[in-house]
C-alpha cells in the first residue's frame, strides 16, 4: 500500500501531530510545499483553520495534485471548529478524490487557549488512529 502524509502547519501544533502519523505508518510526513511524487492509496492530509480556512498553500496542493489518489484522510490541529474536514472536502470533489468519512482532531494551543495542545496524549491518539487506518 502506498501512503502518503503532507500537512501545512504555521506554529507547529499540526506538524506534531503529522509526526506521529508519519511515523506510526512507516513514512516521513512532508510539507504541502513537497507534491505526490507517485500514485497513492492513502493521503493522510494535516491542516489547522485560520480564520475559518485553510492556508492557500493547501489549497495549491489539493488543486496540483496530478497523480492518482484512494482516498485522503484528513487529520487537522484547531482552536475551537471541529476539524478543517469541511474546508478541503469541497476542492477535493473537484477533483473527484474521496474524502473518508474517518479523521482525526484534536484541539492545538492559540493565544491563551488550549495550552500544551497537542501533548503526547494526543500525539499518541493520532499514531492508533492512523495504525487502524492502514490496518
Ligand atoms: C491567525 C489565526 C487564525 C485562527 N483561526 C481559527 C479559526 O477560525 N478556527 C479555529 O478553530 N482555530 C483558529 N485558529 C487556531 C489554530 O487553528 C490552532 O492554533 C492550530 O492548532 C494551529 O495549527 P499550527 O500550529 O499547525 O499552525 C487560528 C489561529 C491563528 C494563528
Amino acid at each position: 500500500m502506498n501512503i502518503a502524509v503532507r500537512y501545512y502547519s504555521r506554529g507547529g501544533n499540526t506538524a506534531k501531530i503529522a509526526k506521529a502519523i508519519a511515523e506510526a505508518v512507516g513514512v516521513e510526513a512532508k510539507t504541502v510545499s513537497e507534491p505526490l511524487s507517485g500514485d497513492v492509496d492513502i493521503l493522510f492530509l494535516g491542516s489547522a483553520p485560520y480564520a475559518f480556512d485553510v492556508d492557500d498553500e493547501v489549497k495549491k496542493f489539493i488543486q496540483g495534485i496530478e497523480v492518482s489518489v484512494g482516498k485522503v484522510v484528513n487529520f487537522s490541529t484547531s482552536a475551537a471548529v471541529k476539524s478543517t474536514r469541511k474546508y478541503v472536502e469541497k476542492l477535493f470533489a473537484e477533483k473527484k478524490i474521496p474524502v473518508a468519512e474517518e479523521e482525526f482532531s484534536c484541539r492545538g494551543a492559540f493565544a491563551m487557549l488550549h495550552k500544551g495542545k497537542p501533548d503526547e496524549s494526543d500525539q499518541k491518539a493520532a499514531a492508533d488512529f492512523a495504525r487502524k487506518v492502514i490496518s
